[in-house]
């Protein structure tokens, strides 16, 4: 009723506005005022509205007004704004103030492969393609903000929300981002980076303060952010829920001021996490734009339509008539939400967009596909051969579980979701006889938000009855494929929650351990946005990291486990053998207690740990095979000596020398020999994807100036390339140098 009654008086609004708008241009005969004219700057635009809101006005579009939106100005026709979660899908309609479902039956998405498939295709198209589709689909939902993408750096593998970001390397999420947002943007939607910045666990994330050095923040932990608003030119930008320097970075003087707005420039908007505010004088005059989601029902205890008693709304319109603050950071921020609207909902050459069409799920497959990993493959049990396959046993809960719903914010309605069985059924089932058994028995809830996946995952059988059946299936089969992994609930890859464990949950260890004695033909697809233990790896001969895939999940996997195509992820974090060969956890700093955090690891994260302590992971930062194979000649640099103002070109012969075709990433680490500060051995600067026919060769370029050689000078506050010698080393992932070439920087 409440939302029917919004409707109706939103529509006579905006009727009363077109008359107001005809009589008013009738009469004076005017011209189209300055901020309706699109051939003007939007500079002058913005002031032109701005001079005509009224301080009330102001104040309502700086916060909410409902769960996902806040208004406009519908007396000068500027639309609401409406945010959607991203960053995997548009996330389906709830009710106006609450969580759950409005019950719409037209807003099941395409679902996008998780971002961490999308960063471990490392490929820069996959990025611009995934961008430009969730855009359109953003676009014609109607919404102007996707909140996403993420890019907080993997610092543990028990962070829960790791299956949402892109990675351990700050290099490779950089430019991953960026056309990713460009995507997004060419709708007419902005892309909002989250969640800025150092949000890297969920336990204790409203609460938890984290120190952590300014060289550190700068080498590992801001160059995606820096990247998205400097290079993307993203519209917006989301605070995280954690503290940095006692300050919620939703109103975080260093973040916000000093970082973001002085010192990179940015000129969007910067919008909170929901409930991310706690403090009025903070968020007006720390840089934030819009509160989101404080005091609601549901995300933060309080009332229902609490809008109004937000930080940003009362309390602020209280301290501005009392004369306590001034309304100059008012006109700033509003300055900044009504350029957004200029660029997004007053934009009429915007496209419409368009909606879980062919084309869209063509997208999330062939992202999925491309971000697949073959992490093993001995006595190259893959692809499966149907030639001599008659049976394929299928085994484990993840062949059949919907994993679209779930995991929080990200948790989508996708209009279909093909299960890994489904998807293998399909394309193998013709030529081979497909069974399964379910193995264990992991989570059977399958439900969201009031999205519901309809999926029945009742078990009653115990779990020793499970365990002998799907031995007796593995026995009979000539290839097994066990689907297993992590899953979207809680304490495992969901948002507010870490990982308990390294371990696989449901004690699948030993299920994989009792296959691999039964069948020497065990393939693993580990589903999951986290690394896993794998204390059975040297059993097992061929394991695939499957990640969260979206709607083209199964066809996706099946794709790759026939050899359709041929895999050519690389994974974007180290897989260690135990917990504590990760830096944080060996100096026991994850998660940190409720109120602090210190990152103690400092630029030590992922693979820069592993080298440091010469550490052999499980798998290494940058790994993946293929079902080819690649020859890498010998690295030539067009000089061996460079001034600071100098470019330096590396360049080194690839050729495929098995009998598919296939692509390889090529990638290209530095490392400074020498230096005044402790540096990394190694760290990635460049990579390509290319693509090889058998027997063909390519010279695979990197062209780096000295910003890939410097480090961040914390003293001076600033990026420092000390002359000495460094070295090019190029290689088929970080634990695979195929060649080095030495060079100087004079
Ligand atoms: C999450 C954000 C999300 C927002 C809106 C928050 O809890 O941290 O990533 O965009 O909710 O759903």
């Amino acid at each position: 009723m409440r939302k029917a009654y919004t409707n109706a008086s939103r529509i006579i609004k905006v009727l009363t506005l077109a008359v107001i708008l005809r009589v008013s241009g009738a009469n004076a005969q005017s011209t189209t005022p300055v901020y309706m004219d699109d051939t003007k700057p939007i500079k002058e635009r913005v002031e032109d509205a701005l001079k005509r809101m009224t301080l009330k006005e102001k104040i309502a579009v700086i916060h909410a007004q409902s769960k996902f939106s806040s208004p406009g100005v519908a007396r000068l026709g500027i639309p609401e704004n409406w945010t959607t979660d991203g960053p995997h899908g548009i996330r389906s309609e709830v009710l106006w103030d609450e969580w759950s479902q409005a019950g719409w039956t037209n807003d099941s998405c395409t679902a996008y492969p998780a971002l961490t498939c999308l960063a471990a295709t490392w490929n820069k198209d996959m990025a611009l393609l995934y961008g430009k589709s969730i855009g359109e689909e953003a676009r014609y939902r109607n919404k102007n903000i996707l909140l996403g993408p993420g890019v907080n750096i993997y610092r543990s593998p028990l962070n829960g929300r790791n299956f949402e970001y892109m990675g351990e390397d700050p290099y490779l999420s950089s430019k991953m981002v960026v056309p990713y947002v460009k995507g997004v943007q060419q709708n007419g939607v902005a892309a909002c980076v989250k969640h800025f910045a150092l949000n890297n666990s969920e336990g204790n994330r409203h609460t938890v303060n984290v120190n952590v050095d300014d060289r550190t923040l700068y080498e590992i932990y801001l160059p995606a952010f820096k990247a998205a608003v400097q290079e993307g030119n993203a519209w917006a930008i989301m605070g995280s829920y954690n503290l940095y320097k006692g300050q919620h970075c939703c109103h975080n003087e260093f973040l916000l001021n000093d970082i973001l707005r002085k010192e990179w420039g940015f000129e969007g908007v910067v919008v909170s996490d929901w409930g991310g505010v706690h403090d009025t004088r903070q968020a007006i005059f720390n840089g934030l734009d819009m509160e989101f989601g404080s005091w609601t029902n549901g995300l933060t205890e309080g009332n229902s339509n609490a809008y109004d008693s937000y930080y940003l709304a009362r309390p602020y319109l209280k301290l501005i008539n009392s004369g306590e603050v001034g309304t100059k950071e008012l006109d700033e921020k509003v300055r900044r939400v009504l350029r957004l609207a200029f660029l997004t909902t007053m934009n009429k050459n915007r496209p419409l967009g368009s909606f879980a069409t062919e084309e869209h799920a063509l997208a999330a497959r062939k992202i999925a596909q491309e971000g697949i990993v073959l992490l093993k493959n001995k006595g190259n049990v893959l692809p499966i051969n149907l030639s001599k396959t008659k049976r394929v046993a299928v085994i484990g809960e993840n062949a059949i579980k919907m994993m679209t719903v779930g995991g929080g914010s990200s948790s989508l309605k996708a209009r279909y979701e093909v299960s890994p069985l489904e998807g293998i059924r399909k394309r193998f089932g013709n030529q081979a006889e497909v069974v399964y058994a379910r193995g264990y028995v992991g989570d059977t809830s399958g439900n969201y938000n009031g999205v519901n996946t309809g999926q029945n995952l009742a078990e009653k059988r115990p779990a020793a009855e499970l365990l002998a059946e799907a031995i007796k299936v593995a026995k009979s089969a000539d290839v097994v494929i066990f689907i297993g992994g992590l899953n979207k609930s809680d304490r495992q890859d969901a948002e507010g929650y870490d990982r308990e464990s390294l371990s696989l949950p449901y004690n699948q260890d030993k299920l994989i351990a009792e296959l691999a004695k039964v069948n020497k033909n065990l393939v693993v697809v580990n589903i999951s946005g986290n690394a896993v233990a794998m204390p059975w790896v040297n059993q097992v001969p061929a394991i695939v990291q499957g990640w969260f895939l979206g709607s083209e999940a199964g066809n996706a996997l099946a794709a790759v486990l026939a050899g359709d195509a041929n895999p050519s992820g690389k994974l974007t974090f180290t897989f260690p053998v135990k917990l504590t060969d990760n830096g944080a956890h060996a100096l026991g700093q994850f998660p940190g207690n409720k109120d602090e955090v210190t990152y103690k690891e400092g630029i030590f994260v992922g693979y820069r740990w592993a080298d440091a302590h010469k550490i052999k992971p499980l798998f290494a930062f940058g790994h993946g095979l293929s079902y080819t194979t690649f020859q890498y000649g010998k690295v030539t640099a067009d000089k061996n000596t460079m001034s600071a103002s100098d470019k330096v070109t590396f360049s080194v012969n690839v050729k495929n020398t098995g009998s598919r075709e296939g692509e390889e990433v090529v990638q290209l680490y530095i490392t400074d020999v020498k230096s005044s500060l402790p540096r990394p051995v190694k760290e990635l600067k460049g990579f390509e994807k290319v693509s090889l026919k058998p027997g063909e060769q390519k010279t695979v370029s990197f062209t780096v100036d000295k910003t890939a050689l410097s480090f961040f000078d914390a003293a001076k506050h600033e990026w420092v390339a000390e002359p000495g010698d460094f070295q090019a080393l190029i290689g088929a992932s970080s634990a695979d140098i195929k060649t080095k070439a030495a060079f100087k920087l004079q």
